[in-house]
C-alpha cells in the first residue's frame, strides 16, 4: 500500500490489486498497513495510526453465536462525523421503489419481459436501479424487491448504502469493480456479490457498460441451505466464497453519499471519503461468489428434481422451509434420466418464482427468454415448459445430454411479487407471453 499522508487525495484503493479471503461467515481480519489491527481487543484506549474503532452489527447483539454477524473497523474518520441526510428526489430514484408494493394490484398474470436497455443519458449504477417488484415490509424486515440495474459510468465522488436490505447482485453484462468499505470486490457476469446492509461502497465499471439483476433481501441474512442427506460436501461449498481484503482510499473532497432507507434515497454532501477502513476484522463482510464452482446435483436414475436442490443461498422466514429468499442456479450439468421428461414440469406452487438468464438458453424454454430478460410466476401460477420444449422433450431419444453454455437463476419468495406500475407498462414487456403454451397439443387417447 502506499504511504499515508495528510490531505493529499491519495486514491490506494482504485489502485490495489483485488486479494481475497475465502470461506462463508467466517472471522476474517485484513489490514491494509501492518500494525492497524489491534491484538486481543477491539477498542483499545488509542487505535495505531490515529484510527477510529467502530463496531458495524448485522444482527443483534444477542442473536446465537452461529448466526450472529458483526465486524469491526479500524477508519481514519469514524462514521458518525457527517452532516444531516437530505431527501433526494427525481431524478434520482426514479424507478426504484421499495415495499410495501401497491401501486397496482397484485397480478395473477405470467409475466415476461425482454432485456432492459442501458440508458442513453449518463447514468450511475444507483440512478439506474429499476425495481420490477416485491413483497412483504421495508420496515418490518420481510420480504424482497427485485430489481435491474443498469449503468453505462461509474460512481463519480458519489458512495452507496442500503439500511433497507442487503443486495444480492447478479451480473448479466459487464463487470462490476465494487469499491467497499472492507476492500474491493470485482465481479463478472457469471459470478455474483452480496453486500450486507448499511456497508457503504461505490460502484465502477470494468466495461463501457454494465446490467445486471438484484435481488435486495430485506429479511435475515442470506446464508447456506442445510445439506440434510446430501451430506458434508456440494452445492454451493463455503470455501469459495470470497472476501475482499482491507483497502483505502484517502479522498478529501466534498463527495455525496447516498443512503437508502424506509423506501426512499437520502443524500448527505461528506467532507471525505467513506472508503476510509484501513483494517478490519469480524464476520459481517461482503463476498462473491463465482456460479461456475457450484456443485450440481441432481437426479442419476428418473425424474427432475424439485429445483431446491440448485439453491446456492437462502434467506430464512420465520417459518421453517418457506424462504423469505432462495436464490437459485441453473448451471450446466448433465441430463441422464431414464423415462423422464427432463425439462421443468408444467407446476403450480406455492412459491413465487422471478427468473433470469445471465447467457445461453434456458432448458424449459424454446424462445423468448433471453439473456438479460426476466420472467415473474407468482403463487400459483401455472407454468412450465412452452410447447415447442414439450414437443421436444417427450420425443426425443434419450441419452446423457450436456445442458452448457447455459446460466439462469431464479430469486423464489415465499410472497406473491406485487410488480412496480412502470414494469407493467414497460415497452420490454412481452405482450402475449402466454402463446407460448397456446400450441401445447391435445393428445389424450382413451
Ligand atoms: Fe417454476
Amino acid at each position: 500500500m502506499s504511504e499515508l499522508t495528510d490531505h493529499r487525495q491519495v486514491d490506494v484503493l482504485a489502485a490495489s490489486p483485488p486479494g481475497y479471503l475465502s470461506g462463508f461467515g467466517n472471522e476474517h481480519e485484513s489490514e491494509a498497513i501492518p500494525g492497524a489491527l489491534p491484538q486481543g481487543r477491539n477498542s483499545p484506549q488509542r487505535v495505531a495510526h490515529g484510527l477510529y474503532a467502530e463496531q458495524l452489527s448485522g444482527t443483534a447483539f444477542t442473536v446465537a453465536r452461529a448466526a450472529n454477524r458483526r465486524s469491526w473497523l479500524y477508519r481514519i474518520m469514524p462514521s458518525a462525523r457527517h452532516p444531516r441526510f437530505e431527501r433526494l428526489g427525481p431524478p434520482h430514484g426514479a424507478t426504484l421503489r421499495s415495499a410495501p408494493f401497491g401501486d397496482v394490484d397484485p397480478d395473477p398474470n405470467r409475466l415476461r419481459w425482454d432485456a432492459i436497455p442501458v440508458p442513453d443519458v449518463p447514468t450511475d449504477f444507483v440512478d439506474g436501479l429499476y425495481t420490477v417488484g416485491g413483497n412483504g415490509d421495508v420496515l418490518a424486515h420481510a420480504g424482497i424487491a427485485i430489481h435491474w440495474y443498469r449503468a453505462n459510468r461509474s460512481m463519480v465522488d458519489r458512495y452507496f448504502v442500503n439500511s433497507d436490505g442487503e443486495l444480492l447482485i447478479v451480473p448479466q453484462a459487464g463487470g462490476l469493480r465494487l469499491q467497499t468499505e472492507f476492500g474491493l470486490l470485482v465481479v463478472e457476469p457469471g459470478e455474483i456479490a452480496v453486500i450486507q446492509r448499511g456497508i457503504r461502497f461505490r460502484v465502477d465499471l470494468v466495461d463501457d457498460t454494465a446490467r445486471g439483476y438484484i435481488c435486495e433481501n430485506y429479511g435475515r441474512l442470506f446464508e447456506l441451505p442445510e445439506r440434510g442427506l446430501i451430506g458434508a460436501n456440494g452445492l454451493a461449498n463455503a470455501r469459495d466464497f470470497l472476501s475482499p481484503v482491507a483497502a483505502f482510499e484517502e479522498v478529501v473532497r466534498p463527495v455525496q453519499v447516498v443512503q437508502k432507507f424506509g423506501g426512499n434515497l437520502w443524500a448527505a454532501e461528506y467532507d471525505h471519503s467513506p472508503l476510509d477502513v484501513v483494517a478490519w476484522h469480524g464476520n459481517y463482510v461482503p463476498y462473491k461468489y463465482d456460479l461456475a464452482r457450484f456443485n450440481v446435483l441432481g437426479s442419476v436414475s428418473f425424474d427432475h428434481p424439485d429445483p431446491s436442490i440448485y439453491t446456492v443461498l437462502t434467506s430464512p422466514s420465520d417459518t421453517p422451509g418457506f424462504a423469505n429468499a432462495d436464490f437459485v442456479v441453473f448451471a450446466p450439468r448433465w441430463l441422464v434420466g431414464e423415462d423422464t421428461f427432463r425439462p421443468p414440469w408444467f407446476h403450480r406452487n406455492i412459491m413465487s418464482e422471478f427468473m433470469g438468464l445471465v447467457h445461453g438458453e434456458y432448458d424449459a424454454k424454446a424462445e423468448g427468454f433471453l439473456p438479460g430478460g426476466g420472467s415473474l410466476h407468482n403463487s400459483f401460477t401455472s407454468h412450465g415448459p412452452d410447447a415447442e420444449t414439450y414437443r421436444r422433450a417427450s420425443s426425443q431419444e434419450l441419452q446423457p445430454q450436456k445442458i452448457d453454455d447455459s446460466l439462469a437463476f431464479m430469486f423464489e419468495t415465499r410472497w406473491p411479487v406485487v410488480p412496480t406500475a412502470f414494469a407493467l407498462a414497460a415497452d420490454h414487456l412481452q405482450a402475449d407471453y402466454d402463446a407460448v403454451w397456446a400450441d401445447l397439443p391435445r393428445t389424450f387417447a382413451p
